[in-house]
């Protein structure tokens, strides 16, 4: 497995190898979990050979947010991607992404306005912008992206479109802990009454989903049923609710009623941790 912290040496290397074999690219900020591996196992199947970007972006991070603390568990992490047969992974500096002098940044497409477009300012913009770095450092034919950062995937797959992007966009599912807490970097945050308490996000959404199934197309029904398991302020239950919503699977505009699909999603506060969720409201599921 090449590692490299280069830009050049990971373009030219893609460049050789992606005349003759289908590359894939699994952009990730490390601290790497099972989530982040399944994407992996998915660019795998898409491609011949997969890259794995490690950049804990600093744009995308407000002043206030974790940035300072976001895990860097670098050798672990090249283990875990030697382990998956990874042919090169990108892990550069903050001063190759961002070199002085660097100022251009992406204006991110209209999906990314609201829910955390709202609730972390400037986030989409730092997203954008270094994705597009990594599709021109590693120009890959596929990129693998998670649905558990639902937004995300819709943001970037619009600035793909919009912008001409030549990769396609594999979205794929949410990998789980036991219970069904959706896995994240963020998790390794929590104390253990803490991660006894994340359980409410999944609890959350599983209520939307069988809210949904029993033939429920209100939407405010359906945000209440959530809002319930969050148990806000409760002893087990999350200290803050940033959103529990339904909303288009497209747009992401707020909806009064179903009519065949929606997505239900939830970014909520435990001490010092904010953790997000979603998932697809869709018949027949
Ligand atoms: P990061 O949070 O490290 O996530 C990298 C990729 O892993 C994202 O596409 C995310 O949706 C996916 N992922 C995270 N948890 C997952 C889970 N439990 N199941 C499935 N996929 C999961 O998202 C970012 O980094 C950054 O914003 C990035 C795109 C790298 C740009 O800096």
């Amino acid at each position: 497995m090449i590692v490299t912290t280069d830009a050049r040496a990971a373009r030219e290397w893609t460049m050789r190898l992606g005349a003759s074999r289908r590359i894939a690219l699994v952009p990730t900020m490390g601290a790497l979990h099972e989530g982040h591996l399944s994407l992996v196992r998915r660019a795998h199947e898409l491609a011949d050979e997969v890259v794995v970007s490690i950049f804990v972006n600093p744009t995308q991070f407000a002043p206030t947010e974790d940035l300072a603390r976001y895990p860097k568990p670098i050798e672990d992490d090249l283990a875990a991607l030697r382990h998956e047969g990874v042919a090169m992974v990108f892990n550069p500096a903050v001063d190759t992404i961002y070199p002085s002098g660097f100022s251009t940044f992406i204006d991110p497409p209209k999906v990314a306005l609201p829910l955390d477009g709202i609730i972390r300012p400037g986030h989409f913009r730092g997203v954008c912008t270094v994705v597009m770095k990594l599709f021109q450092i590693i120009p890959a034919s596929v990129a693998v992206f998670g649905q558990k950062d639902y937004q995300q995937s819709l943001v970037v797959a619009a600035m793909v479109q919009d912008l001409n992007v030549p990769i396609l966009l594999v979205v794929a599912e949410t990998v789980r802990e036991a219970d069904g807490l959706a896995m994240s970097s963020r998790n390794r945050y929590l104390s253990v009454d803490e991660r006894a308490r994340a359980i409410c996000l999944s609890r959350a959404l599983n209520a939307a989903r069988a809210s949904f199934d029993s033939g429920e197309r209100n939407v405010a029904m359906i945000e209440s049923a959530m809002m319930r398991e969050l148990r806000v302020g409760k002893s087990d239950g999350v200290d803050q609710v940033d959103y529990a919503v339904v909303r288009d699977h497209e747009t992401l505009e707020p909806l009064e009623t179903i009519r065949d699909s929606a997505v239900a999603l939830v970014a909520a506060r435990i001490g010092a941790t904010r953790l997000i969720d979603n998932v697809i409201l869709v018949r027949d599921r």
